[in-house]
């Protein structure tokens, strides 16, 4: 019944996890920092979405991690994943409020339990986009994912490559995070 979502067919529903690891630079201590932190997270089918001849069906994707037991989460998404079965194309469409938009993408396979997705800034398909404050002082040059779908399940591990005053090289700020399946 959802093979039209291909690979994303195991995400629809709700999730929580207590167990992700952010690896920021964190400007209140000016220093690198390892926050673990709680996330809530849920995937909504829709489709087809058609475009002349392309045929997409997707997922209507929030997100939000929380420090401890902060009220307000520090890290939200909200976006669209999307599939094209008759290409193969798997892709990850979302908004950071930070001023960051991204649209990940890569090939897999309908059947699928693990996929990755790319973005670069100034790729003709799959790009990131954001302010000017973060173009000069920490630019988000490339996001990569990679997703894993178990049995109730589900983890994501990501890098994204900022360019960052604080640091002559590229520095790699990295989440990952395993999520259960609550509805
Ligand atoms: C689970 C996902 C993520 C979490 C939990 C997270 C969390 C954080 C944290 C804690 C900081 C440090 C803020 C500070 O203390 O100064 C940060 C910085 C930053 N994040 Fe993320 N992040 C996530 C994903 C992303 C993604 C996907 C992007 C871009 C595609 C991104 C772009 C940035 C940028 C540009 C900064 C630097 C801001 C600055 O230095 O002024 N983050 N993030």
């Amino acid at each position: 019944m959802t093979k039209e979502w291909g690979p994303l067919a195991g995400l629809i529903g709700e999730w929580e996890g207590e167990g992700g690891l952010d690896h920021a630079f964190k400007h209140s201590k000016e220093i690198v920092f390892d926050t673990t932190f709680r996330e809530k997270t849920s995937f909504k089918p829709f489709g087809p979405v058609d475009n002349g001849s392309q045929s997409l069906f997707g997922l209507d994707y929030k997100s939000a991690m929380w420090r401890d037991d902060e009220a307000d989460p520090f890290h939200t998404e909200v976006g669209y994943w999307l599939w094209d079965a008759a290409t193969g194309e798997v892709m990850k469409g979302f908004v950071v409020p930070r001023g960051i938009s991204v649209l990940a993408g890569g090939t897999t396979t309908a059947d699928a339990t693990s996929f990755t997705m790319h973005a670069a800034v100034g790729d003709p398909r799959y790009a990131i986009g954001e302010n000017t404050y973060l173009a000069a002082n920490a630019s988000s040059r490339t996001y990569d994912v990679t997703i894993t779908v178990g049995d109730g399940v589900f983890t994501y591990d990501q890098t994204t490559m900022l360019v960052m005053k604080e640091f002559a090289e590229p520095f790699p700020h990295t989440d990952k995070h395993t999520l259960r399946r609550v509805g």
